[in-house]
């Protein structure tokens, strides 16, 4: 093994986070662990992962599930697609795959959703073979040992990293060296002012010779999300609340109240809802303003609320739910002010 992956792993002996995902071997669990930790925070998957499992514990029970059921396990989690493509990858693993988790690296890049950073922590954590997770922690971590100074976002450059983390894992452990990479970039290498004093490889490092470990990695440039003015409104019926499932790429399979690109007087609401709902709306007020950023959009959204009669048919895939009914639908995290209005109305 190489100098660096010896020191590496010394470090991660005295360091390694205790993570409930670690110290086993079983591919569906790490699939599982490292798809919610793809784009959220470890913190944040602590408080899922073993409710997940306990209510989904092996790739059989998970493929047998239904997708609503699937997706309210992941409820505030985000990225819902990650959710949907799991549940695909599961029942992929027991038509395709005879119930058995696949066990080469390639074989574990065919599944749904997988790419190639969660194949090869698949991989390396569940069957020990010797192959790089480069996630954006070891993408940070990697540049600044290795003096890359391109844009990593360029794939000749990721191949690059990629080549250069896999030159780096052992024989021995690959699965522990991988996370000790990404401990090292969560909590030593971070972005930003790393803490180089306390890193087992600064005297190694390429970007701390240099002095300029601050500027690694080169990102690619981010658009920034863009801004959209929704009108949300609630609109009651005797003791229920005016619902739909999504059919749209973003959050798809999730429910919401009615929203309307751009803000709208009260007069222009009611028309709206009587042209798009063919429903009747009275007693439209404001009652607060909300926000939330994803990735790609920032929704600025302006809560109404709105009464229609309690014999109003819904319109064609909607449903008037109760309070009760909407605690077992999945609702996205940008409905949170939403939410509890209506349940403060109800
Ligand atoms: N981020 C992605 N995978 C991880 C892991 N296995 N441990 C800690 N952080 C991670």
């Amino acid at each position: 093994m190489t100098e660096t992956a010896a020191k590496l792993l010394a470090w991660y002996d005295a360091h390694a986070r205790d993570l409930p995902w670690r110290g086993i071997h079983d591919a569906y669990r790490t699939w599982v662990s490292e798809t919610m930790l793809q784009q959220t925070r470890v913190d944040t998957v602590l408080s899922y992962y073993d409710r997940f499992l306990a209510r989904f514990p092996d790739v059989s029970a998970l493929a047998a599930a239904a997708e609503e059921d699937v997706l309210k396990m992941w409820e505030g989690l985000g990225y819902y697609r990650r959710a949907r493509n799991l549940h695909r990858g599961a029942k992929q693993v027991m038509e395709e795959f005879g119930g058995e988790m696949p066990r080469t690296t390639e074989e574990i890049r065919r599944l749904h959703g997988v790419g190639d950073y969660t194949a090869g922590a698949i991989a390396s954590i569940a069957y020990d073979l010797p192959v790089p997770a480069v996630d954006g922690n070891v993408i940070r971590v990697i540049s600044r040992l290795k003096g890359i100074r391109e844009n990593t976002g360029v794939p000749s450059v990721k191949r690059q990293i990629t080549a250069e983390a896999a030159a780096l894992v052992p024989e021995a452990r690959p699965g522990d060296f991988n996370q000790a990479l990404m401990d090292l970039g969560a909590t030593v290498c971070v972005p930003g002012t790393p803490s180089c004093e306390k890193c087992p490889l600064c005297g190694m490092c390429d970007a701390y010779q240099e002095g300029d470990a601050d500027e690694l990695p080169v990102l690619p440039r981010r658009e920034p999300p863009r801004p959209i003015d929704y009108d949300v409104c609630l609109i009651f019926s005797g003791g229920r609340v005016l619902m739909r499932q999504r059919t749209e790429t973003m959050l798809q399979g999730l429910w919401v109240y009615p929203m309307f690109e751009e803000h709208r007087e009260v007069d222009l609401l009611s028309e709206i809802i009587r042209r798009k709902l063919g429903l009747k709306a009275g007693e439209i007020s404001f009652c607060a303003d909300a926000k939330h950023v994803f990735t790609h959009q920032v929704w600025q959204m302006k809560l109404y609320t709105a009464r229609v009669d309690k014999h109003a048919a819904a319109p064609a895939g909607w449903r008037f739910v109760t309070a009760e009914e909407m605690t077992s639908l999945t609702i996205p995290t940008a409905m949170k002010a939403a939410v509890k209005v209506v349940k403060e109305k109800l």
